[in-house]
């Protein structure tokens, strides 16, 4: 039988609540498509650093090394760690050292799902950069404490990077309705942002078949609102994709309806597949997260796998169920019975 060894990295507060319920129902999958999921579970996590003072050990990335994918929760529990510890110690050094550069993330409603809209048909994938650009790290601070300090925070883009995000995009636009949006501030931003321009240009020239459109990052902001139908597949960069996720989160119905994918796509190294949502600790262990944005993207795993049937099993099971109303009370469904339903359809 063919195994699909996975990570499973269940993190903080109700990233540890929705990766179990994802698993069981991949779980699920599996047996019914005729295929093994072989888990290993890694605490590592906010709790883990208040034990060991790391997210991970040393030896963490190398570990991952060998798995075919990793199934994510969520990390941070800001009263213990810092944030800006703790994703610096464990999910982006994992999106970066994997050079998982294409962050995969679909934006619709799901049948039964009440979005704060009134355009109900849209269908973005929206495609982060996912290794580079605001997100680099690189900077720092001078004359710390006085009156005089100075923080620099310097964003990176560099030609393999924007070319390749770009060409993902075009590519996954040709799947689809062929059209693409790239995203910029080539206004206001005169170098990397200009540079962004130029080469989505050029890049366009080999996918005449799609129709390109050049947005700024606060133009497609008020478009994903006004008319989210208008758009198909989303380029930007690390940060502005990542505002614009939560954006299409919003407009999805919030965030425990917003899946992601992790994806280097040459495949030599483990993608990785989360929720966008954080840990959410206001509502950690309470049992009443929302496991939809976890199923998706075990189902994203299970089509990157290679397992399209099971993928295809699994969102239709989840459909079914929101169809039904389930999964479409935030604070009010619980955990166990959005899972328990997602489950009987595919039994
Ligand atoms: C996301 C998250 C992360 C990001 C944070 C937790 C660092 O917001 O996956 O969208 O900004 O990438
Ligand atoms: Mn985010």
């Amino acid at each position: 039988m063919k195994s699909h060894k996975i990570a499973l990295i269940p993190g903080d507060g109700i990233g540890k609540n929705v990766t179990e319920a994802a698993w069981q129902v991949l779980q699920a999958a599996a047996k019914k498509g005729g295929f093994a999921l072989e888990g290993t579970n890694f605490p590592w996590s906010c709790a883990y650093y208040r034990e060991t003072g790391a997210m991970m050990p040393p030896d963490g990335i190398e570990t991952l090394r060998s798995f075919d994918a990793i199934l994510l929760g969520a990390v941070g529990w800001p009263a213990e760690v810092p944030d800006s510890v703790s994703l610096h110690g464990l999910l982006l050094p994992i999106r970066k050292q994997f050079m998982q550069y294409a962050n995969i993330r679909p934006h619709r409603l799901l049948p039964g799902v009440q979005g704060p809209l009134r355009s109900e048909g849209f269908d973005i994938l929206c495609i982060r950069e996912n290794t580079e650009g605001e997100y680099t790290g690189a900077g720092g601070r001078v004359h710390s404490g006085t009156g005089n300090e100075v923080a620099v925070e310097t964003s990176i883009f560099t030609r393999v990077g924007v070319e390749r995000i770009l060409r993902y995009g075009f590519e996954q636009a040709r799947t689809r309705r062929k059209k693409l949006a790239s995203v910029t501030k080539s206004n206001a931003q005169k170098h990397s942002m200009v540079f962004w321009d130029e080469i989505t240009s050029a890049v366009a020239k080999d996918y005449p078949d799609v129709e390109l459109t050049q947005y700024h990052i606060d133009a497609i902001a008020a478009r994903m609102v006004m008319e989210p139908d208008s758009l198909d597949v989303v380029v930007a960069s690390n940060l502005f994709g990542d505002i614009l996720t939560d954006l299409g989160a919003a407009i999805q119905g919030g965030l425990g309806y917003a899946a992601s994918a992790n994806i280097n796509p040459d495949r030599s190294v483990p993608s990785m597949f989360e929720p966008v949502h954080g840990s959410a600790p206001d509502i950690a262990n309470l049992g009443i997260a929302n496991p939809i944005a976890a199923i998706w993207s075990g189902a994203m795993m299970l089509e990157h796998l290679g397992e399209r049937s099971a993928a295809a099993e699994v969102m239709s099971a989840i459909e079914a169920v929101t169809t039904r109303g389930i999964g479409t009370n935030p604070g009010q469904d619980r955990t166990e019975a959005i899972t328990g339903a997602v489950l009987a359809v595919l039994s």
